[in-house]
Order: structure tokens, then C-alpha cells, then sequence
């Protein structure tokens, strides 16, 4: 089931699960980040079609969540404007776990769009994938994700300091995790 979602700038946007013709789309978005250097220890952007379309296909294939938000007035593929996945956890024994990872277009930040693609993911990755917890981990001096999942009710569980090298600069990692029942029950109303 899809939701609408009416921006503060009069927009609607669409919280859907991700289609085929979605990912360059989703691309885009990731690279955008990855460029802007300050949020995922990631160095390079993926431009490479046949990764792009694997990695779809194995979201498909291994039944994981990718929520997207879109804003049909914008032309593909800029009309997805940030994307949450809620993937597999690589051990066998962790199969109850989802790893949560989002991304919102930056001209698109702090109008909701986060917490509502978070909202949804979390919500698919129980009924459609099993999922009883989802984890995540951020560098700590991303204030705004860190503030945005402690509001949604993830605890952070530690710290792995110098976790990662950015541009000469050591970054903690912030490791958080949230259970879905928990979750559920303190948001019965939505
Ligand atoms: C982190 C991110 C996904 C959040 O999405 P978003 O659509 O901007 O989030 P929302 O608008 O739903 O919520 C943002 C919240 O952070 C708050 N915020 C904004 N800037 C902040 C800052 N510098 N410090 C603390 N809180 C901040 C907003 O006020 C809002 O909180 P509120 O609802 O209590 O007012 C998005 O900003 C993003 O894509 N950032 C770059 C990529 C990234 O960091 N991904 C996560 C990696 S772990």
C-alpha cells in the first residue's frame, strides 16, 4: 500500500516500494551522497548499470525492503527523491535482523521525508520479510540521522571510535538498534 505525504512546500510525495524503472533514480541519490563526502564511508559512486541492476534484482530475489519516496512532477530519475532499504543480515543465525540504510535527496532534507520513509521500512520489513530488529550505524557527527532515529526510538548500543578515515579525519561509528514490537506499540496509532 502506498502513502501520500503533503510537504511543508505544498508537494506531494509518494512512499512506495521500489520499482525496476526506480533505480537510476535511487542511484542518483546515493552518489549525491557519496559525493558530498560527509555522511557514508563510501569513496567512489557507483556508475556501473550491471551493479545498479544487481542490486536490485537481489533485493527482489531475497525478498528485502527498499522503500521509495517519490515526487511524480519531477522527471525520471530525479523524481525519486530518497530511498530506505531494510536488507538481510549476512549470518544465518541473524535472520530475524534487518540493516536499515537511507538516503533523502538533499534539497529534500528535514521536511519529514526520513522519518516517514524509516516509518514504512520498518513496518514492510516485519509483515513482508520476518523481521523482529533493525540495526543501523551512523558516524557520530552526523547530528541530524542520529537525532532523527533516537526520535524514532532506536537506543544507541556503543560507540567503535576511529571507526573510519575520512579526508585525514577519524570518525566514530554509532551502532543503534530498535525492535519492531516495541516500535509497533508505541506508534499504534499511524
Ligand atoms: C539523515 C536523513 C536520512 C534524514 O532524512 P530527513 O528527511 O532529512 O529527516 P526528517 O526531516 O524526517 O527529520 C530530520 C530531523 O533532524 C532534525 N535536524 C536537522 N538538522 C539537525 C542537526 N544538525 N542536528 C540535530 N537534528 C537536526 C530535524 O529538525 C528533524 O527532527 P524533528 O522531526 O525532531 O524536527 C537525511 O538528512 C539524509 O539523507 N542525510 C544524508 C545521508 C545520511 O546521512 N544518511 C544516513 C546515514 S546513517
Amino acid at each position: 500500500m502506498n502513502k501520500d505525504l503533503e510537504l511543508k512546500t505544498g508537494e506531494i510525495v509518494v512512499i512506495r516500494h521500489l520499482t525496476k524503472s526506480d533505480v537510476d533514480g535511487v542511484w542518483f541519490n546515493f552518489n549525491e551522497v557519496v559525493e558530498e563526502g560527509d555522511y557514508l564511508p563510501v569513496f567512489f559512486p557507483v556508475r556501473s548499470q550491471l551493479e545498479k541492476d544487481a542490486w536490485y534484482h537481489n533485493i527482489k530475489k531475497d525478498h528485502e525492503i527498499c522503500i521509495v519516496a517519490e515526487n511524480s512532477d519531477l522527471k525520471k530519475p530525479y523524481n525519486i527523491i530518497g530511498q530506505c532499504e531494510v536488507l538481510n543480515s549476512d549470518w544465518d543465525a541473524a535472520d530475524h535482523v534487518g540493516v536499515l540504510g537511507i538516503v533523502v535527496r538533499n534539497k529534500y532534507r528535514n521536511l519529514t521525508i526520513g522519518r516517514n520513509l524509516i516509518d514504512f521500512a520498518i513496518r514492510e520489513s516485519k509483515t513482508l520479510n520476518n523481521k523482529k530488529k533493525i540495526i543501523l550505524s551512523s558516524f557520530s557527527t552526523n547530528e541530524r540521522a542520529i537525532h532523527l532515529f533516537k526520535n524514532l526510538g532506536f537506543e544507541v548500543l556503543g560507540v567503535r571510535k576511529k571507526q573510519f578515515l575520512m579526508d585525514s579525519n577519524y570518525i566514530d561509528e554509532v551502532l543503534m538498534e530498535l525492535w519492531i514490537d516495541d516500535y509497533i506499540n508505541q506508534n499504534l496509532k499511524k
